[in-house]
């Protein structure tokens, strides 16, 4: 059964300080996209990964997987202004017998082989599902305007929601093309939007996203603890 990753590496890191091209900043001694590319090049289920990246960087990153011996990286793409284009631009080359499409953001380094596998394992009777951990803090809706409270939510009921996202492929595919104009932060939005059941799977807290320059500090701490 042909699993293919998507891993969308083309944010311009805006949070983290913009200047700096966030994908190949050096974290514990290599680029950042490096690090998720090296387990899914480690998880025997994994058959090719499409990378979607900066259109300046392609050349760049085609180096630096040669050189690195990343065999199962079969497309670099270039990505677009939005997570979604990206994660299109990518959908385009899959192969037509791949059956499970799992999408990993490139800020996350710490994904592991396990998780990985346990969720498309899961993916092959759920069809869908998210990578998730429940929520620590107490979180409230803020009017925009007033910055006044609306409403705390139901912290028991509430996950933050992680990637990977794994998909039956044809399900992927039908959240895209009925998109309408909705623009998502993640892919379980769209797959939500059509109905169908998306499963959480409990993750790890260590499978943190580097959004911020604190990120980075505490993803090299938690590497080096590994
Ligand atoms: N991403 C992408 N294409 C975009 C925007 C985001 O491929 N047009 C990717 C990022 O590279 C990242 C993942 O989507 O791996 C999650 O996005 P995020 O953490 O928000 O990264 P950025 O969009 O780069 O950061 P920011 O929102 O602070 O600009
Ligand atoms: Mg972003």
């Amino acid at each position: 059964m042909k699993v293919e990753v998507i891993v969308p590496a083309a944010g311009s890191g805006i949070r983290f300080g913009g200047d700096i091209a966030k994908t190949l900043i050096n974290l514990a001694g290599k680029p950042l996209v490096l690090h998720c590319l090296d387990v899914f090049e480690k998880s025997p289920s994994v058959s090719s990964v499409i990378l979607a990246a900066d259109a300046r960087h392609l050349k760049q990153l085609e180096t630096m997987i040669r050189d690195h011996r990343l065999k199962k990286v079969k497309a670099i793409v270039a990505g677009g202004k939005t997570r979604r284009e990206s994660i299109e631009n990518a959908l385009k080359v899959l192969d037509a017998n791949t059956k499970i499409v799992m999408v990993h953001d490139a800020a996350r380094p710490l994904i592991t082989v396990d998780l990985l596998e346990a969720a498309i394992a899961d993916c092959v009777t759920s069809g869908a599902n998210v990578i998730a951990v429940p929520v620590v803090s107490t979180i409230k809706e803020v009017d925009p305007q007033t910055r006044v409270i609306r409403k705390t939510l139901e912290r028991s009921l509430l996950w933050e929601i992680q990637t990977p996202q794994t998909f039956k492929k044809e399900i992927l595919l039908e959240a895209y093309v009925k998109r309408g104009s909705f623009e998502p932060t993640d892919d379980a939005s769209l797959v939500e939007k059509l109905g169908h059941p998306v499963k959480i799977m409990e993750g790890s807290r260590r499978n943190i996203k580097v959004t911020t320059p604190e990120d980075l500090i505490l993803a090299e701490a938690l590497l080096k603890q590994k």
